[in-house]
């Protein structure tokens, strides 16, 4: 029931009457709780960190899937409800929605699961270039200025840009340390994208960020 309610609120919170339906066809998905231990020790991601434009189709884990999000917006500081990125003023006002070949998810980085948003291939919608296609996911990083309480409006861009930048580069060094494939983009086409994903006015598409294995 609790569960039910969540995944209510969570559409009620991203879809808009515009929304193309089919959101009930996708389950929320639980995700495996994230490794947070491990990996290759910083200064060797940071070698091997680069931009990659070519994925072979091999889908991601489930575990990998909770792995990559966590370590790129996950709750660190349970406590607090603190991230792994930091947000100007702890408005935390980013969205990371994740967009795969079954369809459109948020993920819900306080109940480590992925909320319905849309069902379907949105991959294409993307991003402007023809690889975005192939990759098996792209996190669609969404700020949502409401969340920006007391921001000036001539501000509001320049925070969630610079916010989402944290968050694409704790990802990219997951992926360097994890042998994935990756690359940030902000050629997107917004309003088409925003409209397929069905995103109330207001929102911002800050980038998108696709991940997968490298192509051989
Ligand atoms: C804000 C930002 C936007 C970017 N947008 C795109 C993009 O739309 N398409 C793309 O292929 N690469 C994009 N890139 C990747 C850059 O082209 C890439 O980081 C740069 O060429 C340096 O390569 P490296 O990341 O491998 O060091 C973007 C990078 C940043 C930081």
């Amino acid at each position: 029931m609790k569960r039910m309610l969540a995944t209510a609120l969570a559409m009620t919170a991203l879809a808009c009457s515009a929304a193309p339906s089919g959101a009930e066809e996708l389950k929320p998905v639980r995700l495996p709780p994230p490794r947070t231990e491990g990996g290759k020790p910083l200064m060797q991601a940071l070698r091997l960190r680069a931009t990659s434009r070519a994925f072979a189709p091999d889908p991601i884990p489930l575990q990998t899937v909770a792995d990559l999000l966590w370590a790129a917006w996950g709750i660190n500081r349970a406590g607090e409800g603190k991230r792994t990125a930091p947000s100007a003023r702890n408005w935390q006002e980013m969205d990371l929605l994740l967009v795969d070949a079954k369809g459109a998810w948020r993920y819900d980085a306080a109940g480590n699961s992925l909320e319905p948003l849309v069902a379907g291939d949105l991959r294409a919608l993307t991003g402007a270039q023809d690889f975005v296609k192939d990759a098996p996911l792209t996190l669609v990083f969404v700020a949502d200025p409401a969340r920006m309480k007391g921001a000036e409006a001539a501000s509001i861009e320049a925070y969630a840009y610079a916010d989402a930048a944290f968050i694409s580069q704790n990802l990219s060094l997951f992926c360097a340390s994890e042998g994935l494939a990756t690359g940030v983009r902000a050629m997107v086409d917004r309003p088409a994208l925003a409209k397929a994903l069905g995103l109330p006015g207001g929102r911002i598409i800050v980038f998108a960020q696709s991940v997968g294995h490298p192509k051989r």
